[in-house]
This record gives structure tokens, C-alpha cells and sequence, in this order.
């Protein structure tokens, strides 16, 4: 069964974690030689990961374009040569020029091609559409057996079908969905299979990277097909992010959830666009959102690497199709790398606020506001610096210090005394652990209502109190973050978190 064979070449393809040092140590030998740095995919690679991007005709003539696609990405998708409009525009009349194309760009520059896409409703040919549905099936089969044929030993994962759900979890509408019903994935993958035995299968949508009503639909359907023995391999999550709409629910444990089921999965086709102009804050949401799908990513040992859908404004599908955004790629319009490709490269370690692929870029301080540890207010003082090589968008960072509410009321006030910030951009509140420990029953949690945070700036001060609405009286000298420095000194008792994960300090 194709589920648990693995060919290799997209997978835990790893690379001496002593690369970066080797690229280091070849400045040191000979003649002049330029200071480099690892390639995204060098860094992905030490994780056991590819880092690809996708391509196509339009813009590999461009000379300056193709070296960073060769340099820097080991992995690459046509964004459109490999759909059924260009391979079988006319019934039985196959064309591959295109495709190959992309291929021999691969072949040449030694990177895997994951092919897109065989069976999809869009960019699919009138031809299909008019058939009567009792032909749908025979053109499907033969469609998906040339194409994965002609391919087989160059395309080393196929996304079989392409965007089979609607956003509610129901089955999407396509002529095929129309012909076979549910069936015809099952048939889809079967047929990829026996033309390309060798060949990781895919199914590949949108809207499925975080845990919800879509995500599940697509569960239900993968764990069905593996219990039917249809050869599946992997699920794809396309990652067209917005950053107006939030980032993904849970998508690490989203990606988990597929995993466990013994299949691969991956990031198909990642952007983070944004409303233009765009602002400092948006771009600091862009970067964290990179940064949190490249995590995702690192976390889950069966995810096999991150595509991003072309890697440069200049080539970016989403003016195009999302009229007023864009600036949703790591490089910008000119080819230079944007702050948004620092911020991935941290989150994969190679940054200079990543060490070991813990991209921690914010510390907190701390001092005491208070000189009497026994009374009926608790009031810390805390700052947030960011030691990180780029911006940090301050709406996705929580504080928590941590104390306890020694058997008093379980009832809290909580303020915002003075910040340069402004306090009215403060958010406070006190929350019970879920663990509670002695000195930590309970912490204060700070957050943000806008802003981002530059490299190297701090928030400056943030004075918080807070109080037991009984007013009953504090033992603060055993709480976990408390302590007694009335100047600022680095709080690793107080944690932090960007978008839900513990970026400094170590909670009790
Ligand atoms: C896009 C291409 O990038 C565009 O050039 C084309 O005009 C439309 O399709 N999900 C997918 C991709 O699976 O195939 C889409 O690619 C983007 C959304």
C-alpha cells in the first residue's frame, strides 16, 4: 500500500547541521570569496525538510529571477504548466512542452518538482465540462494516466486532486463530483498510482491548515480512503494566508492530527497577503504569520517541507486575483529579499534571532513596583525588548506573570497604570492555571491591541496592578514571578508567547 512507502527524495533528505559552519569556514581559506549565508532550503534541510517555491514560463527567462529560484529552493511546483488546460487542451490531444519546461529547470539545478495539479474544477478545459457524464470517468482516468506517466522519475508528489471541498466540509461541484460522487478521488488516486507507483499521492485544498469545519471534512475523507486501501500519501494545505482573517486555528495540531494517521503532510502554495498600502503593524502580522506556518511545519516531524506560491511580488498571483493586496511574498518587485524572508529565515535558525530553530525574538523585564510584599496589591512592572532580526507585531504576543491568589476571593481587578505605549493599547486580565503550582495559581496576562515592536526597540515600561475585588491581602514573596529589583533586569520567570507559543522564560 502507497501509504507507507516513502521514495525519499522529498522526505529527511539531511544535511549536516555543520553546513552553515562549513559556508562560514570557506571564508576563512582561500582568496577573497564572498560572505554567504545559508539558503532557505540549506536551513529547511537541517530540519529534514525542503523549502521550495513555486514557478512556471512566464518568468524563468528572467535571469536574476531563475539564479535565486536555483539557489535558494530546493524544491519547485509549476504554478499553472502542469494543470489540465495546458496538458489536454483538446480531448486526447496532450501537450507537456510547458511542463517540461519546469521539470528540465529541476533536473538541471537539483531540485524535486512536485507536480500540480491532475483533477481540479478550475483551469480545466471546456471540453470536460460538455461530456456527458457517462464519459466523465474514462476522460478522468486517461486524463490523470498520461499526465502521471509522462511525469513518472521527474515528479516526485502529484497533487492528484486539487480543492475537492466548499468552505462548510460538503463536496465541491465539478463534473467529476457530478459523474462519480465521492468516488471520484478514490479513482483519481488509483489511477496516479498505477502510472507512477513511485510517486507521493496528494490531496490538496485551501482553508484546511487550521482545525475547523473544512479541515475536518478532509480528515473524515483521508481516513476513509486509508481504511479503503486507496493509494494516498500525504495531505497538502495551500496556505494562502491573509493577514485581516487571523492566522490558522491550531494548524500545528491540525497537521498532527493528519499525521497520526501515517500520512505526510505539507505546505503547498504559502503567501500572507496584505491590504495595500501596506503598514508597518500589517508587515510585522506577515512576518509572525510566516513564521508561525513555518513552525507548524518544524514541529511536525511528518510535514515535509514549505512551498511558497512564487516567492516574489514580482511574479505574486494575488494583485491579480485579490484586487487592492499583494506584498504577499518574501521578496519584493526588484528581487531583493524583504524583512518577511529574515523572519523565515529565524524560524528556521538560521536568522540572527533563531538559534536551533527557536526563533525567540522577544525577552521580558522586570522590576518591582512594590515595596511591601504582604499588602492587598500586587504590582509589577514589565517591558517587552525584541532581540530579533525583525519586527514583531505586538496583537500576537501575550505576558504572563505568574503569582498566586492565596485563598483569598477568586475575583480580580486589574490595571494599566501608565505606559509609553499608551495603556488604552494595553490589554490585561487575570486567569487561573491550568496547572496550578504553589506560587502559581494564577497569572496576570498582558496583551496588545496594535503596534509592532522594531528590531532591537523595546515597549518601555508597562506599570500593572492588580488587586482581589474582596481586597483581601497578597503573600507575594512565594510567587513564581515576583521578585524584589526595583531597576529593570531580564524576567526569565515571566513568560511570553507570539501566537500561542512560549517564546521566552520557562513557565512554572
Ligand atoms: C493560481 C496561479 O498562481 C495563477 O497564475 C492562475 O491564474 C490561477 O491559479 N490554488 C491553487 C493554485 O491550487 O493552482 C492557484 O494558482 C492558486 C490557488
Amino acid at each position: 500500500m502507497s501509504s507507507v512507502k516513502r521514495c525519499g527524495s522529498s522526505r529527511t533528505r539531511r544535511v549536516p547541521a555543520l553546513l552553515v559552519g562549513a559556508l562560514v569556514l570557506a571564508l576563512t581559506g582561500g582568496p577573497a570569496v564572498a560572505a554567504q549565508q545559508a539558503t532557505l532550503h540549506e536551513l529547511a534541510t537541517t530540519h529534514g525538510k525542503y523549502f521550495g517555491s513555486a514557478t512556471d514560463n512566464p518568468e524563468l527567462p528572467d535571469a536574476d529571477y531563475a539564479a535565486t529560484l536555483a539557489s535558494e529552493f530546493g524544491q519547485i511546483t509549476p504554478g499553472n504548466s502542469m494543470k489540465w488546460d495546458t496538458t489536454e487542451p483538446v480531448q486526447g490531444r496532450f501537450d507537456f512542452t510547458k511542463g517540461d519546461v519546469v521539470t528540465d529547470f529541476a533536473a538541471r539545478n537539483g531540485q524535486t518538482v512536485r507536480g500540480h495539479t491532475l483533477v481540479w474544477h478550475s483551469q480545466l478545459p471546456s471540453w470536460v465540462g460538455a461530456l456527458p457524464p457517462a464519459q466523465v470517468e474514462a476522460a478522468m482516468t486517461h486524463h490523470v494516466t498520461e499526465e502521471a506517466a509522462h511525469y513518472r522519475g521527474t515528479v516526485t508528489a502529484w497533487d492528484v486532486v486539487n480543492e475537492p471541498f466548499n468552505e462548510d466540509g460538503t463536496f465541491r461541484a465539478s463534473p467529476f463530483y457530478t459523474a462519480m460522487g465521492t468516488d471520484y478521488i478514490a479513482t483519481a488516486l488509483r489511477a496516479a498510482h498505477a502510472a507512477d507507483p513511485d510517486a507521493e499521492l496528494y490531496l490538496n485544498d485551501y482553508n484546511i491548515e487550521g482545525l475547523g469545519a473544512k479541515s475536518d471534512a478532509m480528515y473524515t475523507l483521508v481516513r476513509e480512503l486509508l481504511a479503503e486501501g486507496v493509494p494516498l500519501d500525504g495531505v497538502g494545505m495551500q496556505a494562502h494566508l491573509a493577514v485581516q482573517y487571523g492566522f490558522p486555528y491550531e494548524m500545528r495540531a491540525n497537521m498532527q492530527r493528519f499525521a497520526d494517521l501515517g500520512l505526510d503532510v505539507a505546505i503547498t502554495e504559502l503567501d500572507v497577503r496584505v491590504p495595500l498600502p501596506a503598514d508597518a503593524a500589517e508587515l510585522a502580522t506577515q512576518s509572525s504569520y510566516y513564521q508561525r506556518a513555518v513552525q507548524a511545519c518544524l514541529a511536525v516531524g511528518r510535514c515535509v517541507g514549505v512551498t511558497v506560491w512564487d516567492y516574489t511580488d514580482k511574479y505574486s498571483w494575488v494583485p491579480g486575483t485579490f484586487p487592492g493586496e499583494g506584498a504577499a511574498n518574501l521578496y519584493d518587485e526588484n528581487l531583493r529579499p524583504k524583512p518577511v524572508y529574515d523572519a523565515v529565515r529565524a524560524a528556521l535558525g538560521g536568522g540572527d534571532g533563531g538559534e536551533g530553530g527557536d526563533p525567540g525574538v522577544l525577552k521580558a523585564q522586570y522590576r518591582s513596583n512594590d515595596a511591601r510584599a504582604a499588602d492587598n496589591q500586587i504590582k509589577p512592572v514589565l517591558q517587552l525588548v525584541n532581540t530579533g532580526g525583525a519586527a514583531v507585531s505586538l496583537p500576537e504576543v501575550t505576558v504572563r506573570y505568574w503569582f498566586s491568589g492565596d485563598n483569598g476571593g477568586a475575583a480580580y481587578s486589574t490595571w494599566c497604570d501608565w505606559s509609553p505605549l499608551g495603556c488604552s493599547t494595553v490589554t490585561h486580565r487575570v486567569v487561573a492555571a491550568d496547572n496550578p503550582r504553589p506560587g502559581a495559581d494564577r497569572y496576570l496576562e498582558v496583551g496588545f491591541t496594535g503596534g509592532s515592536l522594531a528590531p532591537g526597540a523595546s515597549t518601555g515600561e508597562i506599570q500593572l496592578r492588580l488587586n482581589k475585588t474582596d481586597w483581601s491581602n497578597f503573600d507575594e514573596a512565594d510567587d513564581y514571578s515576583h521578585g524584589s529589583g526595583t531597576s529593570f533586569a531580564d524576567a526569565t520567570k515571566v513568560t511570553v508567547h507570539i501566537g500561542g507559543r512560549l517564546v521566552w522564560g520557562t513557565a512554572p
